[in-house]
C-alpha cells in the first residue's frame, strides 16, 4: 500500500513524550503513514511568532490536509493567542468531535456497576466566548463578547445529524442555556431544530446544559450523542472524561470540510511532564480516529485490540488503575501494547476492521 505523509506537531508539556510513544506503535503495526514534523507552540511563540505557528508550518498542514498534533501550551497574559483556538479558527474545524467510551480493563464507578457509556460529544469548535474579544469598559468592568452565528450553528449541527444517522445514535441532544441567554444559546438551539426537521429518523431533543450535568453523572448511559456550543461544550467533555476513566481516555478530532486536526482532548500536563510517565492512550485513541478517517479501519481495529489486551490485563499509567499493581512508566506501556500486536482482548469484544483502503485525497482550498 502506498504511504500517505500527514503533518505532525509534537506538542509542548507531555506532547513529544506521548507523541513519540504513539508513532512508535503506529511503526511496529507497520501503518503506512509517513510523518512531516512541524513546529508549532511554545518554541513558536517563543521565537517571536504572536500565533504560535509560522508560515511554514501552516503550508504544510494545508499541503497535507491532516494534522496530528500533541497537546500545546498556551502562555498566560495578554499578547499571544492560544494556538489551540487559532489552528481550529485558521483551518474552520467547526465540528470538535470527543469520544468518551467504556473501555475493558479502565474501571469506573459505572464499569463496577456495569453501566456502558458511549458518548460522543460534538462541540461547537470556533464560536462563542473562543472568539476571545474582550475588554475593559471601565477600569472595573470587564466586558467579554460571544458571537454565535446562524452559518457557524447550521454547519455544526448539520456534522452531528449526518453522524448520528451514519452511527445509529439512539438519540441526539442538544446542550444549551437559552433559558438565559435567550438570544445567542437561543439561535444555537434554535437552528438545532430547524436542522432535525431534515432527519425525522432520529430522536432530537434538548436538555439545559446543567440538568444536562447532573443528569450525564446520574445516567450517563441514557446519552449517545450530544451537541453543544463551544465553552459548555469544553466543560461537559472534561465532565465526560471523568465519566470512562479520566482525561487519559479521551480522544478528539477537529472536523473541517478541507482539514481535520486529531489531537487528545488533555492539555501539556506540566506536573508530569519529563517524568515519563504520562498516559499515551487518548493521543493513541486519536491518532485511531484519524487512521479511520483515512479509511485504515484494519490497522486502527489491530491496535486498538492490542490495547484494550494491555488495558484488561491490569498494566496502567499512574493516573488510573489499580493501587495494588504499580504503574508503568509510558515506555513500559507502550512496549507492551507493541508486544500485544496480533492480540485482542478476552474480555470484551474484539474489534472488527474493514479491509483498509486510503479513502482520503488531500484537500483543494478555496482560494484567498
Ligand atoms: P491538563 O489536561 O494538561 O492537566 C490536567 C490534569 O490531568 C493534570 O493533573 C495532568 O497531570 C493530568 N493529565 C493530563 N493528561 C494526562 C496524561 N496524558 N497522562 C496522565 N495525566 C494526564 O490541563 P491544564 O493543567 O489545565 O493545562 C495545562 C496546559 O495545557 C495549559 O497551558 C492549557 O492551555 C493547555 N491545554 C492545551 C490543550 C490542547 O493542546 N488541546 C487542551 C487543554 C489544555
Amino acid at each position: 500500500m502506498d504511504k500517505y505523509t500527514i503533518a505532525v506537531a509534537k506538542g509542548d508539556g507531555i506532547g513529544s513524550e506521548i507523541m513519540d510513544a504513539v508513532l512508535r506503535i503506529f511503526d511496529a503495526a507497520g501503518v503506512p503513514l509517513n510523518y512531516e514534523f512541524i513546529e508549532m507552540g511554545k518554541p513558536v511563540y517563543e521565537a517571536g511568532h504572536s500565533t504560535g505557528m509560522t508560515p511554514l508550518a501552516k503550508e504544510r498542514v494545508e499541503e497535507r490536509g491532516i494534522l496530528f498534533k500533541g497537546p500545546m501550551e498556551t502562555p498566560k497574559g495578554k499578547g499571544v493567542k492560544s494556538i489551540n483556538v487559532t489552528a481550529r479558527k485558521v483551518w474552520n474545524t467547526y465540528a470538535n468531535k470527543r469520544v468518551f467510551k467504556t473501555l475493558s480493563g479502565v474501571e469506573t464507578v459505572f464499569s463496577k456497576a456495569g453501566i456502558p457509556i458511549d458518548i460522543t460529544i460534538i462541540r461547537e469548535n470556533i464560536e462563542d466566548t473562543y472568539g476571545g474579544i474582550e475588554h475593559m469598559l471601565t477600569r472595573d468592568v470587564a466586558l467579554c463578547r460571544r458571537f454565535i452565528t446562524r452559518p457557524g450553528c447550521l454547519q455544526v449541527h448539520r456534522y452531528a445529524f449526518d453522524l448520528a444517522r451514519k452511527k445509529k445514535a439512539r438519540r441526539i441532544t442538544c446542550g444549551h442555556k437559552a433559558n438565559i441567554m435567550k438570544i445567542t444559546d437561543g439561535l444555537f438551539l434554535e437552528t438545532f431544530y430547524e436542522v432535525a426537521k431534515d432527519y425525522p429518523d432520529l430522536v432530537a431533543d434538548d436538555v439545559i446544559v446543567d440538568d444536562l450535568c447532573m443528569k450525564l453523572v446520574v445516567r450517563p448511559n441514557e446519552f449517545d450523542l450530544v451537541v453543544l456550543p463551544n465553552l459548555q461544550g469544553d466543560i461537559v467533555s472534561d465532565l465526560c472524561a471523568g465519566l470512562i476513566g479520566g482525561l487519559g481516555f479521551a480522544p478528539s478530532s477537529n472536523i473541517g470540510d478541507h482539514i481535520c486536526i486529531f489531537e487528545a482532548v488533555h492539555g501539556t500536563a506540566p506536573d508530569i511532564t519529563g517524568k515519563g510517565l504520562a498516559n499515551p492512550t487518548a493521543l493513541l485513541l486519536s491518532g485511531l480516529m484519524m487512521l479511520r478517517h483515512l479509511g485504515l479501519t484494519q490497522y486502527s481495529a489491530t491496535i486498538e485490540n492490542a490495547l484494550l489486551k494491555t488495558l484488561e490485563s491490569g498494566l496502567h499509567t499512574a493516573d488510573f488503575g489499580l493501587e495494588a499493581i504499580p504503574a508503568s512508566g509510558t515506555n513500559e506501556f507502550v512496549n507492551v501494547i507493541i508486544r500485544n500486536l496480533g492480540h485482542g482482548p478476552s474480555k470484551s469484544k474484539p474489534v472488527v476492521g474493514l479491509p483498509d483502503q486510503f479513502k482520503y485525497t488531500a484537500p483543494i482550498l478555496p482560494k484567498e
